[in-house]
């Protein structure tokens, strides 16, 4: 028994061994590219390397990313947790609560999604593109209600009782998930349920198939029927919260051009990612292109890669080790070590504040995840050869302003004449062609376009 458990364990050890030797060499053959110097991206950036598996079987996996503990997200994103769900054709999920408010948006697939709460069941009809808010506590059950496609969901978890961490709870089960019911002693059991505890024991433990079973068609679609796209709420009176089912990507996109486009859902769209202060949008950019430099005036930005590579550059005050470490002086060095920037982290003591940035860059690709703090120019890349599609939930979002540095709405164009002349120390004429040079907004011709009007 004991051996029978172990192996599969002792399985996923050597495949995460394997999986994160694999992205390594990856990442150390890949930066003889043309993309020129780039990093580990720490700690902003998480390989997929980092996620750890909390479920996995055939019929699906549930993994979720590890902790940002570090001392420059913690304040910001600490209480977070990105968690990625995959279920394959007809995947039953068995019923469960989390100790944390979480939001949902299928990246693929279609599914049902069931909530019990306030004594009533509210059954969804999800598809790509879907957000849905899940309340901490509500029972949830969900299904691939597809024939042959996989069904996956990224969700951010805010959990509600310990920071950062979160747990969740099966009524129902059977060795692995157990029912929390089964810690319960005996005679508060029978007492409660008014049953022996032999008879409950054959009810409520006897599902042996993990948390993640198959579906028979017949049940699927008995479970499609009980869904709609607005909630159909059972068990009577009003619906419970108004939950709301927002699709991301069926809107019109709040920018678009030849080189992307951005969706956004903000508390306008959805009552409850305002209470949770909560924005999700979808970046898409075209192979080739870049997304114009800018930051966020409050939000702290969790980026998730759905699709495609690039890379990503932000420009970091808290890193700095001076000037030493800034690209100018390192231009012309061909590649860079991986890893050698962690030793540059040492933050300077003392005296005068450094004035210098950090440059943090790393390649990303799908299940890539960046943490982007309030404040902090940034920049994505597409690849030569693929879109890449970028999903992103913003926290502390309430009073949240993205400002473009560059580009036709650039924030700079807006500078007095005076101040110009004073800030830039260049002359007029040549301050206002370079500030003026890109006529294109948001989303621009990327740099290895090979197109950029020569100085
Ligand atoms: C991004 O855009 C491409 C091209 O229009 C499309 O094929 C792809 O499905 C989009 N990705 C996402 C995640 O929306």
């Amino acid at each position: 028994m004991g051996a029978m458990k172990r192996s599969p364990l002792v399985l996923l050890l050597l495949l995460s061994l394997l999986c994160s030797s694999l992205a390594l060499a990856s990442y150390s053959y890949g930066d003889a590219g043309g993309e020129g110097r780039s990093g580990s991206g720490r700690p902003y950036h998480f390989g997929e390397e980092r996620f750890r598996q909390w479920a996995q079987s055939r019929q699906g996996r549930f993994r979720v990313l590890e902790r940002f503990t570090h001392e420059l997200l913690e304040d910001a994103v600490g209480n977070y947790r990105v968690a990625e769900l995959e279920a394959a054709p007809r995947a039953f999920l068995q019923p469960s609560h989390y100790d944390a408010d979480e939001v949902m948006f299928v990246k693929e697939g279609e599914g049902v999604v069931a909530l019990l709460a306030r004594g009533k069941r509210e059954s969804f009809c999800v598809k790509e593109g879907d957000v849905l808010v899940i309340p901490a506590g509500a029972v949830v059950y969900s299904a691939n209600t597809h024939g042959s496609k996989w069904f996956r969901v990224v969700m951010l978890l805010n959990p509600v009782s310990t920071k950062g961490r979160f747990e969740e709870f099966f009524p129902i089960g059977g060795e692995s998930p157990e029912s929390f019911f089964s810690v319960f002693s005996d005679d508060v059991l029978q007492a409660a349920f008014n049953t022996r505890r032999e008879e409950w024991e054959q009810v409520f433990e006897k599902q042996s198939k993990g948390e993640i079973t198959t579906a028979s068609e017949e049940q699927i679609r008995e479970l499609s029927r009980s869904c709609s796209r607005t909630g159909r709420s059972h068990g009577g009176g009003e619906s419970m919260w108004d939950i709301k089912l927002c699709s991301l990507t069926s809107k019109r996109p709040l920018h678009s051009n030849n080189h992307g486009r951005h969706y956004e859902i903000t508390g306008d769209d959805c009552p409850q990612l305002r209470a949770l202060d909560i924005e999700v949008g979808l970046t898409n950019l075209s192979r080739g292109s870049m997304t114009a430099p800018s930051y966020s005036t409050h939000a702290d930005k969790l980026f998730v890669v759905l699709d495609g590579s690039g890379y990503f550059e932000m420009a970091c005050p808290h890193l700095s080790s001076g000037r030493s470490s800034s690209p100018r002086r390192e231009r012309g060095h061909g590649s860079r070590e991986w890893g050698k920037e962690e030793e540059e982290e040492a933050e300077q003591e003392g005296g005068q504040k450094s004035r210098g940035y950090k440059q943090v860059k790393s390649r990303i690709r799908e299940g890539s995840v960046i943490v982007i703090p309030a404040g902090h120019p940034m920049t994505l890349v597409a690849g030569e050869d693929n879109n890449l599609a970028v999903l992103y939930f913003s926290v502390n979002a309430r009073h949240d302003e993205k400002v473009f540095l560059v580009g036709s709405n650039g924030l700079l164009r807006q500078m007095d004449e005076a101040a110009k002349a004073l800030a830039f120390g260049a002359e007029k004429e040549k301050v206002d062609r370079v500030i003026g040079a890109q006529s294109d907004a948001v989303f621009l011709r990327g740099p290895n376009s090979r197109r950029v009007s020569s100085a």
